[in-house]
């Protein structure tokens, strides 16, 4: 095999198979040539993964991670789901679509961080509500609090004789079963590249956590040769104290664990890339606005605001530095986020462009 040793492979595929999965999407996703963006940076021929079409209320990363935990928690017998996350999340978007498509009742408590804006339905909490999610727009100061006032929540709940199933970031405990996701990605990934006879040098994502973790445990498993290129969209951690190479190497490790497989990540495994970021997390820097207009014009591709145009910023500047060469191959693992667009539209710049 081109880019993996073919019996870890079968090793790392047999694992995934005897883990509790609800089928929620559409896999694989496809994995496409990029001619318009490889023509115009004149760099490395650049592949993308169309994870952005998981099918489920528009897609996204965290589409792939619901079937393997609403997987547990169906079968641990819940019928409801609390969690929530800022009101736009999209990991949020993707719950309550997942819970509608297996029957379960979703409740979210949706933080605001754009004070009154978060308000508007617009973007990803049109679609929280679309999908039958009951929703509360909560005023809590940071994440640890958000997670608490969850737990509360589902404590309330639970009295009422409810069987219920604590998601994020009310539990933070199982980021490894996230993980087992992109585990099953990378898997996917490098079968759909053999069949393509493509050898890839570098694959680049926006991740801080659970997306790298899955690839990462992955990639080292069945021994590829990729470079993977992780692009965090926050400056640092949520955990304070660590840095994300040491984060996204014990997120899979628990995935190794999980998944009863030897393998282990050092720290030093794992590349995290933080020059993108910009004034903060959410805050569009100039570079994505481009890096979204240019994909918009080349392929066709939509990129979000908070996640994959930072990335995409990444990769455009390491090839305009000349760190990747004509010849090379990369692979840019796109994760959805497309409702956010709507929410940012005033932020976007495109006003510019009109024809006056
Ligand atoms: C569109 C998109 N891309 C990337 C990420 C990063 O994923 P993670 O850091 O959980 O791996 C997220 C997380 O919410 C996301 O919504």
């Amino acid at each position: 095999m081109l880019n993996a040793h073919p019996d870890r492979l079968c090793e790392l595929k047999t694992a995934l198979a005897r883990r509790p999965r609800v089928s929620l999407i559409y896999l694989p996703t496809p994995l496409e040539f990029c001619p318009g963006l490889t023509r115009e940076l004149r760099g490395p021929d650049i592949w993308i993964k169309r994870d952005d079409l998981t099918g489920l209320a528009t897609g996204g990363n965290k589409s792939r991670m619901f079937e393997y935990v609403l997987g547990e928690a169906k079968a641990a017998g819940a019928e409801t789901v609390v969690g929530g996350a800022a009101v736009q999340s999209n990991y949020c978007r993707q719950l309550a679509a997942s819970c509608a498509k297996t029957g379960l009742e979703c409740h979210l408590l949706l933080r605001r961080v754009r004070g009154k804006k978060d308000d508007e339905i617009q973007g990803g909490l049109l679609l929280d509500l679309l999908c039958g999610a009951k929703v509360q727009i909560v005023d809590v100061p940071d994440w640890v609090a958000q997670g608490e006032s969850i737990r509360q929540y589902a404590r309330k709940l639970q009295q009422q004789g409810r069987r219920v199933y604590v998601a994020r970031v009310g539990d933070e405990s199982r980021l490894g079963l996230y993980a087992c996701a992109y585990a099953h990605a990378f898997a996917e990934i490098i079968e759909q590249a053999e069949a393509a006879k493509l050898k890839i040098d570098e694959m680049w994502v926006c991740s801080s956590d659970t997306t790298q973790g899955g690839l990462a445990i992955a990639l080292k498993h069945i021994q590829s040769s990729i470079r993977l290129v992780g692009v965090p969209a926050l400056a640092k951690p949520i955990t304070p104290g660590y840095t994300f190479p040491e984060c996204i190497s014990a997120i899979g490790n628990e995935c190794a664990e999980i998944l009863a497989l030897p393998t282990r990540l050092q720290p030093g495994d794992i590349t995290s890339v933080l020059d993108y970021v910009g004034p903060g997390y959410g805050i569009l820097t100039d570079a994505a606005r481009e890096a979204m207009r240019m994909a918009g014009r080349s392929d066709a591709i939509i990129l979000d605001p908070v996640y994959t145009s930072k990335t995409l910023a990444g990769l455009i500047d390491h090839i305009r530095r000349g760190r990747l060469r004509t010849g090379q191959k990369v692979l840019f693992l796109h994760t959805g986020g497309l409702p956010a667009l709507f929410a940012y539209a005033d932020t976007l710049g495109l006003q510019d462009l009109l024809i006056q």
